[in-house]
């Protein structure tokens, strides 16, 4: 999957800009605050019509403007694909795919794969376990549509159940509680076993370029416990008996104590909780490995690599990470942002550098 361009018209500090990338890297590079997580997030949304960083549409509107929108097109295995994300501070955004209007998240999805990575994602290794959900539910739904509606259909029967474990009468509760517990069972099947497939074919190869940016110095494991194994029949039948089991515990709770939305992952560097004793560059690495893993369940699932598009990440990393991080990404589209390269790290790699101020594009390079 490669993105061949990109147009942002009023979104963020962008008034109206056409990005062309190349196959290979690209370096988005510029001073501060000048429009690179911008863009970055852009494509990202494109995506998944999901921002990593505005929890709500309207504010990727440029100031002061009522509306916005965001254009890619991208070629992947099936042909070309163009999409479009409409934006603006009164109505629901609206999106297109091959001009088509589409009017669910789950049609939007798919259409072209992408990773992305910032700073922030550090919260995947450091936060709560929601985060690490997510991390998997934004994946997962990216490559499994019946993964994205199972997800959907899932929360909202829990939302419901939840309620009525909160109800007084009791009678009530009885009589209703088997038909959510059907319908919860059902959704939490699909998704358990799509996270344990996910999982255990991600673990291995995070754990693999985990050791490659250490050096081999850090050994990475990752552990899971959903605790339901084998097809969906067999993990919907354990899981309803021990809703069941937990009938009693859940009505004293208020909410529903088992199930995917209490699923977490475990890191270990050399034996030790990387959440509670890793340094801060030490779980970065980790987020990278799961995300460089991520690309690669992509390319497993798909026959291609996703866009890989990494904000920031550079200029964390020493110069020989740096350049094994390079070598790690050559063989895939990946999009760097940084507000400063030397241009020793990519020996042997080309690249095509594109220099961004105020949300501009000021030049672009290709280098050999
Ligand atoms: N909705 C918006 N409209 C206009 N400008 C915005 C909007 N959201 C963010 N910005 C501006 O974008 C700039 C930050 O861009 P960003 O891409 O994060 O910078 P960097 O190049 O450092 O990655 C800031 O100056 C901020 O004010
Ligand atoms: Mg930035």
């Amino acid at each position: 999957m490669k993105i061949k361009s990109l147009k942002l018209k009023n979104f963020r500090n962008y008034t109206d800009e056409t990005f062309n990338f190349s196959d290979g890297i690209n370096v988005l590079s510029g001073e501060n605050a000048q429009g690179k997580t911008n863009a970055a997030e852009a494509i990202f949304f494109l995506c998944t019509g999901y921002s990593p960083r505005a929890n709500r549409d309207k504010l990727v509107v440029k100031f002061g403007e009522d509306s916005g929108e965001i254009t890619g097109v991208a070629d992947s295995a099936y042909g070309e694909v163009s999409v479009k994300i409409i934006f603006s501070q009164t109505d629901n955004k609206r999106m297109f795919v091959n001009g088509i209007e589409v009017l669910k998240i789950s049609e939007l999805l798919g259409n072209i794969h992408s990773v992305f990575f910032n700073p922030a994602e550090l919260k995947l290794v450091q936060e709560s376990p929601e985060d690490r959900r997510r991390f998997m539910n934004i994946s997962l739904s990216q490559m499994s549509k019946s993964y994205f509606r199972a997800l959907q259909n899932y929360n909202k029967i829990l939302a419901q159940r939840n309620n009525l474990l909160k109800d007084r009468d009791i009678g009530l509760i009885k009589e209703t509680l088997p038909v959510w517990d059907a319908g919860l069972t059902k959704y939490a099947a699909v998704i358990i076993k799509a996270r344990n497939a996910f999982l255990s074919e991600l673990s291995p190869i995070a754990e693999e370029k985990h050791a490659l940016l250490s050096d081999g110095r850090e050994k990475l494991v990752i552990k899971t416990e959903s605790g339901y194994y084998g097809e969906e029949d067999e993990i919907a039948y354990a899981f309803n008996e021990d809703l069941k089991t937990g009938f009693e515990r859940d009505l004293r709770l208020g909410y529903t104590s088992i199930g995917p939305h209490r699923d977490d992952i475990k890191f270990t560097l050399n034996g030790e909780d990387a959440r509670v004793f890793g340094s801060q560059g030490q779980q970065r690495t980790v987020a990278l490995s799961l995300k460089l893993a991520e690309a690669e369940t992509f390319k497993t699932r798909f026959g291609e690599y996703p866009v890989l598009i990494l904000d920031d990440v550079l200029s964390e990393l020493d110069k020989k990470r740096q350049r094994q991080l390079i070598d790690a990404v050559s063989k895939m589209q990946t999009i760097f942002t940084a507000t400063g390269i030397s241009r020793s790290i990519f020996k042997g790699t080309p690249y095509t550098h594109i220099t961004i101020k105020e949300g501009n594009l000021k030049s672009i390079k290709t280098i050999n």
